[in-house]
């Protein structure tokens, strides 16, 4: 049981979604889940309170949203050490982004890792709602 933030950077809506079914998976384990777009996160103070993180984005020319970017070098003073995290994103044929922001997480921050970051290229696919959902209870679980 715990508090888990997800936050998400998206341009068409995909990686929102992917978002909402990993907070689902989080409150399917009992924890609570908040949901927030990267603009809503305007300063450290924001990313404060919770036992859980997972930050996601879409992957554009190779890389993560600049809203996703700007809201890690916030993230680097919010004192995140130790906290349960995981990352993920929507993707057409690299998908970058969740890697770097995993390896963000891992290395810069030192939080507590789940196995590895979660792409999916559309989540009403080939089980996207369902892998989606038990990336949350997988983050939930080790709370
Ligand atoms: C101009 C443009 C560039 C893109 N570049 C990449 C890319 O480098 N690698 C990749 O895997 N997908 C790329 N995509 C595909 C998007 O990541 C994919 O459509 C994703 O589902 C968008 O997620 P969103 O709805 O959360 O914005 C690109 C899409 C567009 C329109």
């Amino acid at each position: 049981m715990g508090k888990v933030l997800v936050v998400f950077a998206t341009r068409t809506g995909e990686t929102e979604r992917i978002s909402n079914l990993i907070a689902e998976g989080i409150r399917m384990e009992g924890s609570e889940a908040t949901v927030k777009n990267v603009k809503e996160v305007k300063s450290e103070a924001d990313l404060k309170g919770y036992d859980g993180y997972v930050f996601g984005s879409a992957t554009y020319h190779g890389d993560m949203m600049q809203g996703m970017k700007t809201m890690l070098f916030l993230a680097e003073k919010a004192g995140l050490e130790n906290k349960v995290a995981g990352s993920f994103g929507a993707f057409g044929w690299s998908g970058e982004a969740p890697d770097r922001i995993f390896g963000t997480m891992e290395n810069i921050f030192h939080m507590d890792m789940v196995s590895g970051p979660m792409r999916l290229k559309n989540s009403s696919l080939g089980g996207g709602v369902q892998m989606a959902q038990d990336y949350g209870k997988q983050i939930a679980s080790k709370l």
